[in-house]
């Protein structure tokens, strides 16, 4: 399927729920007013592939990434590593709640998928 609609309400405020979106994990996340605060003021100058989050987001309670680690591809874990986003295991690569690379040998941020929010409780991706 090139498109999936998830519906919003079925992911609770801190939680990370992960679907299958053209054979790849796909992280939705509702972030929490903390989470959002902390990701916001990142100094950008201070990250290794420098995204604000406003560039990474559309919605701030909604962060929609690809579940695919960019250093060799494994699937990171949710709610874990150093900067409370992501961890990936295989080699320890730390993604903030932004799906920022923070720490470890991973590259890139968390690739963002094209998608839109065509109403207040529908997200589509692709
Ligand atoms: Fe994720 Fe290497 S594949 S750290």
């Amino acid at each position: 399927l090139a498109k999936i609609e998830i519906k919003l309400a079925d992911i609770p405020e801190g939680k990370s729920m992960t679907f299958k979106w053209r054979g790849k994990p796909l992280f939705i996340r509702h972030r929490t007013g903390e989470e959002i605060n902390t990701e916001k003021s990142v100094p950008v100058s201070t990250l290794r592939d420098p995204q604000h989050d406003d560039q990474r987001v559309q919605k701030s309670e909604w962060l929609v990434v690809i579940g695919v680690c960019t250093h060799l591809g494994c699937v990171p874990i949710a709610n874990a590593g150093d900067f409370g986003g992501y961890y990936c295991p295989c080699h320890g690569s730390h993604y903030d709640a932004s799906g920022r690379i923070r720490k470890g040998p991973a590259p890139l941020n968390l690739e963002v998928p094209p998608y839109e929010f065509p109403d207040e409780n529908t997200l589509v991706v692709g």
